[in-house]
């Protein structure tokens, strides 16, 4: 079969375009805007999403916002290039690649004198955070190939490819690697409930690159695990802390449980634009509260009564004790992972 192109995000001469993932798969939508506050927006509700990607989109809002401030002086373009990066900053608490990559950015800002050499200094470095992480998401394939069976059934949770970076994936890349290097494998989806990344965007994903797959319920993930079908499990993450504790989507910590219990590798996919050396555990990862409506409502639908209480964290961490390893770009991380990341973290 052949595959099917796509890009999730893309910096054009007018403005910047980008899929719209809150309506995948019934709509294939692209968005184009010059307005870095459209971006903002985007990030926040989703419509661009992904620990790598939001930080890549965040860059590219910065580039925007150059474009439309560094006309005028250059105190005021300084002022509000920086407060659009405080706002992008704002948009949502968990992954790290947003902060890392606004980081990138305001070195640029404070690097420049001529502010009118900003736009086009902005746009090289934003244009050098996506191609790197392409880069990055190619190695983590090459690498987490290695630790793929032939023949494997593999589970994994939320979204990670193309969709949530600037290349072909995190924990999607190894799987995408491990396809195309004809090791039969077979990819049981989780469907990720509230927002569905999985059943909505993995599977879109799967289906576009001709991957054996077969959509779940979160639910199902432990009864797979004991009836033998999955021998390996793997997701990525949006905050890895110095000891090796990795935030991501709500619902990995309760997968890597279940593989402990029935003795499957359970392995985290980053680059290391998703480690947080500052923070000592994962106790210390600021975790998301979503609007209640993203659970008591499906579709737009109401599925629960009116006035219940909720409890709606977007994320949840992984103890590093129940991860074998972490594939990054620049090899697997064996634990006790301290010390590795550490050395290698840039
Ligand atoms: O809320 P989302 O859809 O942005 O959450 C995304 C995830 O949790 C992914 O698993 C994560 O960003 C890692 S991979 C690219």
């Amino acid at each position: 079969m052949k595959e099917q192109q796509y890009h999730s995000i893309a910096l054009v001469s007018d403005g910047l375009r980008f899929l719209d993932q809150t309506v995948l798969p019934a709509n294939a939508c692209t968005v184009e805007t010059d307005d870095y506050r459209e971006v903002l927006d985007a990030i926040r509700n989703l419509r661009v999403r992904g620990a790598p990607l939001i930080g890549i989109a965040a860059a590219y809002g910065v580039v925007l916002a150059a474009r439309e401030f560094c006309r005028g002086s250059s105190a005021e373009c300084r002022t509000r290039l920086l407060e659009a990066c405080d706002e992008l900053a704002a948009t949502r608490p968990t992954a790290v690649n947003l902060f890392w990559a606004l980081e990138r950015m305001r070195a640029v800002i404070g690097s420049i004198d001529n502010h009118t050499e900003l736009p086009a200094a902005l746009e090289a470095e934003a244009r050098t955070i996506h191609n790197d992480d392409a880069a990055r998401c190619e190695s983590i394939g090459l690498h987490g190939t290695n630790i793929i069976p032939a023949g494997a059934g593999i589970i994994t949770h939320c979204n990670t490819g193309a969709l949530a970076t600037g290349g072909d994936g995190t924990a999607f890349s190894v799987l995408l690697r491990a396809h195309r290097d004809g090791k039969r494998i077979h990819v049981y989806a989780d469907e990720t409930r509230p927002l569905l990344q999985g059943a909505r965007l993995t599977m879109w994903e799967l289906q576009r690159h001709g991957i054996p797959s077969t959509l779940i319920s979160d639910g199902t993930a432990a009864m797979l695990m004991r009836q033998g079908r999955v021998r390996v499990a793997i997701t990525g993450a949006d905050r890895i802390a110095a000891n090796g504790d990795s935030a991501n989507k709500i619902g990995t910590y309760g997968l890597a449980v279940a593989a402990r219990h029935h003795r499957i590798p359970f392995y985290i996919a980053a680059p290391f634009s998703t480690v947080d050396l500052s923070l000592s555990s994962g106790e210390e990862i600021p975790i998301e509260e979503r609007a209640a409506e993203e659970l008591t409502q499906l579709g737009g639908r109401r599925i629960a009564p009116e006035g219940v209480d909720t409890y709606t964290p977007a994320f949840d961490v992984t103890p590093a004790e129940l991860i074998t390893g972490i594939i990054t770009e620049r090899g697997i991380i064996a634990p006790p992972y301290g010390e590795t990341l550490r050395h290698n973290a840039t």
